[in-house]
């Protein structure tokens, strides 16, 4: 059990400690840092590690999928930890306390990996091979691809723990793992980047998101054409 609480300080409690710490000498300062920062640097560390876990599975994949004569599945692999603002954003949001052991249990998506690939059925083999793996547990599916968002998202979404192999112990870190297809991440990221520029009259969204969600369905076209061309080549 982590009983780490990140702190919530305000105003004048905050300038007051802050006037203590100009106050401390400079080794205790780094001491104290040290303290404070320690469990939450071992947090992320853990899932920093389960990222470097995954995306090895996944390179041993398209290795050995590139071994039968096929060409690397993956065209790229990327991967990151949730920002602070994002974690805190999200906890506000489901109404969870600010502590390590909330952000541990209440968040799957602390450790994210996105494995893009070129064709739709590359996707499905090797989420099939990766959840076939004897230390991957699967918690959550959710296939956007077959059910897409109603906005026209699509991706496939695992939400996975993943063994991390420590000097004392083993620990199960939580993982989400999106695998789309360069189609789907191309519109993906312009749709998010999108998302944010919310001051247009209600009439222009409406346009806009008509218009993206059509743009979403020209590009699941373009999968289409894109498999249907790879397995007449592929007899
Ligand atoms: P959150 O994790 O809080 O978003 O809720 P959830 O777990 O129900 O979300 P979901 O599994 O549907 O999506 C999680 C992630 O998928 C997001 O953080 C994004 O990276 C991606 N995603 C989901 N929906 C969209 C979308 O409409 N547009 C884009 N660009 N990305 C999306
Ligand atoms: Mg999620």
């Amino acid at each position: 059990m982590n009983q780490f609480t990140i702190k919530e300080d305000h105003g004048d409690e905050l300038r007051w400690k802050l006037e203590q710490l100009s106050e401390l000498t400079e080794e205790d300062f780094i001491r104290l840092l040290e303290e404070e920062t320690f469990p939450i640097d071992q947090f992320f560390s853990y899932y920093r590690c389960a990222i470097m876990e995954i995306e090895t599975k996944f390179r041993v994949l398209n290795e050995q999928f590139s071994l039968r004569g096929e060409k690397n599945p993956i065209e790229f692999i990327s991967s990151r930890i949730k920002s602070y603002a994002s974690i805190m954003h999200k906890l506000h949001s489901r109404q969870l306390p600010r502590t390590l052991d909330s952000i541990e249990q209440g968040l799957d998506d602390i450790a994210g990996i996105r494995v893009v690939c070129s064709f739709r059925d590359d996707i499905y083999r090797l989420a099939e091979s990766f959840l076939r793996q004897d230390d991957i547990t699967l918690l959550e599916k959710k296939d956007y691809i077959a059910s897409p968002k109603p906005n026209g998202y699509r991706s496939l979404h695992l939400i996975v723990t993943v063994p991390i192999f420590l000097e004392r112990e083993t620990r199960l870190v939580k993982a989400e793992v999106q695998l789309r297809t360069l189609a789907m991440d191309f519109w993906a990221s312009v749709e998010h980047k999108l998302r944010y520029k919310k001051d247009l009259p209600p009439e222009t969204l409406a346009m806009l998101s008509n218009d993206l969600k059509r743009c979403a369905e020209q590009s699941a076209d373009w999968d289409d054409k894109m498999q249907n061309i790879k397995d007449l080549l592929q007899g």
